[in-house]
């Protein structure tokens, strides 16, 4: 089905509506205009007839045979209206006005005071039928009035209506396309500046109409969306060159290496040299896919974590046990103080394991020789706080907003000739805002630095 544009939708709303209306008010004011127009005949008739009545009542009291006469006479008095015929029970005519005659209007067949009707003779005409008793006997009264100029007057009323009534529908209908599409226009000039937004200019914005209306919110909400996006873009660009910069390195140095060994080897052990070296570079290179596929993954939302009741001191001890081999390595001193207390939360236990491996190994490789990292687990209002302290080079408080940016190394050099490629921070926080956790850091250069995790406990 092709679609229909909303111009051409608000205007058939809009004819549909109006037409529902005028077909409405058309039929209303018809009906009040013929109601009207019977209610003040058929008070006139009433009038009439009480009027005949009093005459036939006062003139049967005094002389009945003056009757047909006096009739007459009342009769006569009224300039117009000479519809007037009144019978007896039998059906004999004691008075029957000129008009009557002539129209032949019958004998009424029954009579209540409110039995008005139209008899259509040659004329049509609205009747009143009243029956009165007097002096023994039942006299039937008609009076009537001729309709045909009242409803010429409708009927010409609703001619005008029936005619007049599309030409405001097809001058409303134009009206309501000019309109909409007056009012749609902004619409379109922010779909033709939409249009023209991709990826190689994301840094274009709409124009926002200050109009304090729903396209202003519209455009700037667009804008908005555009903003979140230019910022995910840049970062996934950013994202792709590092890591392409990251594996060219070890790549490049693997090269040289073979290209080296096989130019200048003489023995075996000068082989077995340049092989370790290789090796070790490909491990590196391993750690770092893997860092790259785990954040690809935590981006993609594919990567989620198993969910089950963690003992987080359990979780916390076996990365410490992986610390104390990396700190003794490194001549660094290794304090663990996690007690025997549960501390449960909801989580995966080899992501919280990932986590504070993270942080062990900064806290080692950031500190020299000599140098002391102590590990610490408390319980505060609802939360497990683990805490990372070492004694290490610390981070100036320039680096600090940055560096759980993916990449990001605070001094370059340095983290390099550690291994250190500056995604640990970020896949760190990542697990710990997965369990609803917060990381904060706090840093003296030159004298160390604390990192705390706070976890949500499990709630019983
Ligand atoms: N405990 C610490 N002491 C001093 N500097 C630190 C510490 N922890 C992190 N940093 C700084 O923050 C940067 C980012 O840390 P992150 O763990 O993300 O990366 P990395 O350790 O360089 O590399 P890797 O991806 O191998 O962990 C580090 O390069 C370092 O400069
Ligand atoms: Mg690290």
């Amino acid at each position: 089905m092709k679609a229909i544009s909303i111009r051409l939708r608000l205007t058939a709303w809009y004819v549909a509506v109006l037409l529902a209306s005028l077909t409405l008010f058309g039929v209303a004011a018809f009906l009040a205009m013929r109601r009207g127009i019977e209610k003040s005949v058929d008070e006139s008739l009433q009038g009439q007839a009480a009027g005949v009545e009093e005459v036939m009542g006062r003139v049967l009291q005094e002389d009945p045979a003056r009757l047909q006469d006096e009739l007459r006479e009342h009769q006569e008095l009224r300039e117009q209206a000479d519809f007037l015929q009144v019978c007896d029970q039998n059906g004999r005519w004691i008075y029957r006005s000129r008009l009557m005659t002539h129209y032949e209007v019958p004998v009424p067949v029954k009579a209540s005071s409110s039995a008005y009707g139209v008899m259509s003779v040659d004329l049509p005409l609205r009747v009143l039928v009243r029956e009165m008793s007097a002096s023994g006997a039942t006299y039937r009264i008609q009076v009537a009035t001729p309709m045909d100029d009242f409803y010429d007057a409708i009927d010409h009323f609703k001619w005008m209506l029936l005619l007049l009534g599309p030409v405001l529908l097809v001058l409303a209908s134009a009206g309501g396309y000019w309109l909409s599409g007056r009012a749609l226009a902004p619409v379109d000039k922010i779909t033709r500046a939409a249009h023209e937004i991709n990826s190689n200019s994301l840094a274009k914005r709409l124009d926002v109409p200050r109009s304090g209306d729903e396209l202003q919110r519209l455009s700037q909400t667009l804008n908005q969306m555009l903003d979140r996006l230019e910022v995910s873009f840049n970062r996934i660009t950013q994202f792709t060159a590092d890591a392409s910069h990251e594996l060219r390195t070890p790549l490049a140095l693997m090269r040289t290496t073979t290209e080296v060994s096989l130019r200048t080897s003489q023995s075996i052990a000068d082989y077995r040299e340049a092989q370790e070296e290789i090796l070790a570079e490909l491990e590196k290179t391993s750690s770092l896919i893997e860092k790259l596929m785990l954040l690809a993954r935590a981006d993609a939302g594919v990567e989620t974590m198993q969910r089950a009741s963690v003992n987080v001191a359990e979780c916390l001890r076996d990365a410490c046990e992986d610390g104390k081999v990396l700190a003794e390595a490194k001549q660094v001193k290794f304090l663990e103080n996690i007690g025997a207390q549960k501390i449960l939360i909801e989580g995966d236990s080899n992501a919280l394991h990932r986590l504070f491996l993270v942080l062990i190994d900064n806290a080692v490789k950031y500190t020299p020789i000599g140098g002391s990292v102590s590990v610490r687990l408390t319980q505060t209002n609802g939360s497990g706080v683990a805490e990372f302290r070492d004694t290490g080079i610390g981070i100036s408080a320039d680096d600090l907003p940055h560096i759980f940016d993916r990449f990001y190394r605070a001094d370059k050099a340095r983290s390099r000739e550690f291994g250190g490629v500056g995604l640990g921070l970020s896949i760190a926080r990542w697990v710990a805002e997965a369990h609803r956790g917060t990381i904060e850091v706090q840093s003296t250069p030159g004298t160390g630095s604390v990192f705390r995790v706070h976890l949500p406990l499990l709630k019983s």
